[in-house]
């Protein structure tokens, strides 16, 4: 395993409490909702979020993909923006699992949507040629790294309401967001019906998310998790280290914020860098390397080589995230071996 993790937060590792806590945790037949510890879970998701009920899932596309086949039936429309996890990276399963189509576009005045992004393509009025609006999701903290505000959230779902048509929101980061806003999660949540919350990301749980909503909601969902085969059985074992997760996880993200301000000032400071500081409002940091001599694929290459996994560069630039698995040390180390490839 290499020493320095810079890839993403889905790396982190299960802490020597979180092993112990799935040791010793309380199970049952989670199908008949008979396992304790997920209910704990559940109920622990569901009152952070300010949301009546949640559902663990296996995976944050899991919980996403559940949304969209609950609020939505097939042939429906659903609207986000090209950039977001539902469009670009779960495997076409819109269409797949929930016979949805995505109608994606490119935000016109900034990295999120807004308002007027989503208007005209909201399918108001009744024709034999149109599908429905099914859905509107958006995506809080952003994959750029930077988040969006509250306000716009709740312009959008005045907006949506007005014409009947439920928000989910991919709340992976949900708390990252919350964070680089500066507002509780609470008033992040309360601007959309549904909510997925991945566990095992910045929060350090080894597996799982939570699709939060109504009672009613869930209930639903409860029966599309059994048909996309996610129905667990003693799965109160995964569950355990999700309750450390929400219950001291949100706290140790001010730690990888502050770790990847320092690490964007760091790199803006060398010569032939540039970091995309307007977007570095979580634990993201985006930077590109400028020409002509040194280039974004040639450091991605020397880091690779000297054992700092990191993954190809995208148009965004080559991306380096904070988490549980960073060190003030490894900032240090990573800033050194990027100066060297510069200097080389
Ligand atoms: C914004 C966002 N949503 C959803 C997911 C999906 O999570 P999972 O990998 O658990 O399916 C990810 C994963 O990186 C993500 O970044």
């Amino acid at each position: 395993m290499s020493r320095l993790e810079f890839r993403s937060d889905t790396m982190t590792l299960p802490t020597e409490a979180m092993r112990e806590a799935m040791r010793n945790a309380e199970v049952g037949d989670d199908v008949c909702e008979e396992d304790p510890t997920v209910n704990r879970l559940q109920e622990l998701g569901a009152r952070k979020l300010g949301k009546e009920a949640a559902l663990f899932v296996p995976s944050g596309t899991f919980a996403n993909q559940c949304a969209v086949g609950v609020h939505t039936t097939p042939g429906d429309e659903v609207i986000a923006a090209e950039f977001t996890h539902l469009v670009e990276h779960e495997t076409g399963a819109t269409a797949a699992l929930a016979g949805a189509q995505l109608r994606a576009f490119v935000p016109r005045g900034s990295t999120y949507p807004t308002v007027d992004d989503i208007a005209p393509r909201l399918r108001t009025e009744r024709d034999v040629h149109f599908p429905s609006t099914g859905l509107i999701v958006l995506e809080n903290a952003l994959s750029d790294g930077s988040v969006m505000p509250v306000d716009e959230m709740r312009r959008i779902r005045e907006l949506a309401h007005s014409y009947h048509i439920p928000v989910h929101l991919d709340g992976a980061r949900i708390f990252n967001a919350a964070l680089g806003l500066g507002v509780p999660v609470t008033e992040i949540a309360a601007q959309v019906d549904t909510i997925s919350v991945c566990l095992s990301k910045g929060l350090g749980a080894p597996v799982g998310s939570l699709l939060v909503g109504t009672s009613a909601f869930i209930d639903l969902a409860r029966t599309r998790r059994k048909m996309m085969g996610g129905g667990m059985r003693q799965v109160g074992v995964l569950a355990a280290p999700g309750i450390i997760a929400l219950e001291e996880g949100p706290a140790l993200l001010e730690e990888d914020h502050r770790r990847a301000r320092e690490l964007g000032r760091r790199l803006a400071e060398l010569p032939g860098m540039k970091v995309h500081s307007d977007w570095l409002m979580t634990n993201m940091v985006y930077c590109d390397v400028e020409g002509p001599e040194r280039n974004n694929e040639g450091l991605v290459d020397f880091l690779n080589q000297n054992d700092i996994p990191t993954y190809p560069p995208i148009p965004q630039g080559i991306r380096f995230v904070t988490s549980q698995r960073v060190s003030d040390r490894d900032v240090a180390d990573l800033v050194d071996a990027v100066k060297q490839y510069l200097n080389s």
